[in-house]
């Protein structure tokens, strides 16, 4: 892991550095930095970027005291300069992790190679299930009775990296997807921090193709038990 700088200017050579990446509100950046803050916690937020100037989460992180930087997407000709810019500032940064959080932008090849086993996503559905976009919807559209998050590595393959850990919850008859992204989210909140944490420990890696944990790859998606959620 890189050397990180704390406020006072001091490094710590084994704190890994992460950078979290949003396009929106910024709950689960909220999470993340309440979560790396707590005493202990091996990690540090070094910085959040986003793609959009307007992203809430900008103010989240503004608030904590963290930097932030803005690569306006619709600024660049196409998609594969916009990652060149993105990979040139995080390389600036060095992180050790790179924490995507309502990032909602798809990452060329190219950008996900270079940050292969480092890259990590929340998306809110039980992956395989509904890659993509609007996955509240669709579950709903399909009636299904559980819903749920996923959090994966990142590789090529659009929301289809080995996967880490899931949380489910129950679709409730008189769901909006609205109802369903807040109850969905309240799982995020909860097992993102954690995931992070595990990563940053250097519990959780990147194998060939799978997940690691602590050194073996992991038979089953890992869950939390439910009163973690309480
Ligand atoms: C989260 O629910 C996350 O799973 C989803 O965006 C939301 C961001 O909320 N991510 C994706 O859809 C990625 N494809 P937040 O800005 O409040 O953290």
């Amino acid at each position: 892991m890189n050397a990180a700088m704390d406020p006072s200017g001091n490094e710590n050579p084994l704190e890994p550095r992460i950078v979290v990446l949003i396009s929106g509100t910024g709950s689960n950046l909220k999470a993340l930095i309440e979560s790396t803050r707590a005493p202990g916690h091996p990690g540090r937020i070094v910085a959040v970027g986003a793609n959009r100037p307007e992203a809430g989460g900008l103010g989240v992180a503004e608030q904590a005291g963290i930097e932030t930087f803005v690569i306006d997407h619709t600024t660049y000709k196409d998609r594969a300069s916009f990652d060149a810019e993105l990979l040139r500032k995080l390389e600036a940064l060095n992180p050790d992790a790179i924490v995507l959080a309502g990032f909602m932008r798809i990452l060329t090849p190219d950008f996900v190679r270079h940050f292969r086993g480092k890259l990590i996503n929340v998306h809110p559905s039980l992956l395989p299930k509904y890659q993509g976009l609007k996955t509240h919807q669709r579950a709903l559209d399909a009636g299904d009775a559980v819903h749920g998050t996923s959090i994966h590595f990142v590789t090529e393959e659009l929301d289809g990296g080995p996967i880490i850990a899931q949380a489910e919850v129950p679709v409730l008859d008189n769901d909006t997807p609205e109802t369903l992204a807040a109850r969905v989210k309240a799982r995020e909140h909860v097992l993102y921090p954690i995931i992070l944490r595990w990563f940053c420990e250097g519990r959780i890696a990147l194998g060939n193709d799978e997940v690691l944990f602590d050194g073996a790859p992991i038979p089953q998606v890992l869950s939390l038990p439910a009163d973690a959620y309480q």
